[in-house]
């Protein structure tokens, strides 16, 4: 009898100390920054009890029986032999079957809360490519590098994928999607509903090549009056063409592949391109005028630069883009050369 309470004290005082753990915010996730995070929460609660209470219990009863029982020096009888205990079978067969619906139960609840629909949401376009986040808002017409989310508004973000697969996550808004290629048959939705002002970084969760590390953005979250100055300024560039250019050499990712320090990364260069000849992979030789640069953009395949491979280029930059931020573009491409 005294092994048992003893047994029993060390679970409990194990399985305290475990979920006492959890509950110090600072040992395992960021505070929560979302509606859907506090279900999330509270179900990753319920679940670490229950898994603190059987890893200790197990251990402890390990641990104990080996210390207290192990073989004693002189001893050669063996142990007593005993057969089946009916009520012990019962409780372990029950016991872990009502747990098991328990929690089918509470993973239901959590998931209608976490997908809740509110009613007009503030809707994102999000693309990810190698290795870059896009956002766009159609209502508003604004195309950004930072993700801005309204405080206390349900967001509906759209995810696409140009390129391979990537994956949202903001560990302070607990809820996490992957991003597909594909079109709009593989669009994925995710609901966000911040509930917190403040700044917080989204990471791509997906392995997807080379700097995949890399592949970080900017989370805002306004209040309505901070929202709306913002869709007033992000609206429009009112830069000179170079600077415009350069904002959305960053926005689509095209320095993503193509460098302007001279390096070779997935795509030419840009330093020094303009203005110069360029040996196409048939041989033959054209000037990178503005002529070549835009068909460039618009069509990538036409002409391939030597040493760079077809069909790596997003082919789609024409419909994307409109003509005012082609030359923008171009004329940035132009400001890179002497
Ligand atoms: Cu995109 Cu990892």
């Amino acid at each position: 009898m005294v092994h048992f309470i003893i047994v029993g004290l060390l679970t409990v005082a194990s399985t305290w100390y475990l979920v006492t753990f959890v509950f110090t915010p600072e040992n395992l996730l960021p505070a929560p920054a979302s509606a859907q995070a506090i279900p999330i929460d509270r179900l990753f609660v319920i679940q670490w009890f229950f898994m603190a209470f059987f890893l200790s219990l197990i251990v402890v009863f390990i641990v104990y029986s080996a210390v207290v029982f192990r073989k004693k020096k002189g001893d050669t009888s063996a142990g007593k032999h005993f057969e089946g205990n009916t009520p012990l079978e019962i409780a372990w067969t029950l016991l872990p079957l009502l747990i098991v619906f328990y929690a089918a139960y509470e993973g239901g609840v959590t998931l209608e809360e976490v997908e809740r629909q509110e009613l007009e949401p503030l809707v994102v376009n999000v693309i990810a490519s190698q290795w870059k986040w896009r956002f766009e808002y159609p209502e508003e017409g604004i195309v950004s590098e930072e993700l801005i989310l309204l405080d206390g508004k349900q967001a509906v973000l759209n995810l696409q994928s140009t390129d391979v697969i990537h994956s949202f996550w903001v560990p302070e808004f607990r809820v996490k999607q992957d991003v597909l290629p594909g079109g709009d048959a593989f669009a994925k939705q995710l609901r966000i509903t911040p509930n917190q002002i403040g700044d917080f970084t989204i990471r791509c969760a997906e392995l997807c090549g080379t700097l995949h590390y890399s592949m970080v953005a900017e989370v805002e979250v306004m209040s309505k009056n901070e929202y709306n100055l913002w869709v007033t300024e992000a609206g429009e560039c009112t830069k000179s063409d170079v600077e415009c250019g350069q904002e959305l050499a960053s926005t689509y990712a095209c320095t993503a592949c193509h460098s302007i320090d001279g390096s070779a990364v997935v795509g030419p260069t840009w330093l020094d391109l303009y203005g110069n000849s360029v040996t196409l992979a048939d041989g033959s030789t054209v000037t990178a005028d503005e002529e070549y640069l835009v068909e460039s953009i618009i069509k990538p395949n036409v002409k391939i630069h030597e040493g760079f491979a077809p069909d790596v280029m997003i082919q789609t930059f024409g419909d994307d883009l409109t003509e005012q931020q082609i030359t923008q573009i171009v004329e940035y491409i132009k400001s890179l050369s002497e």
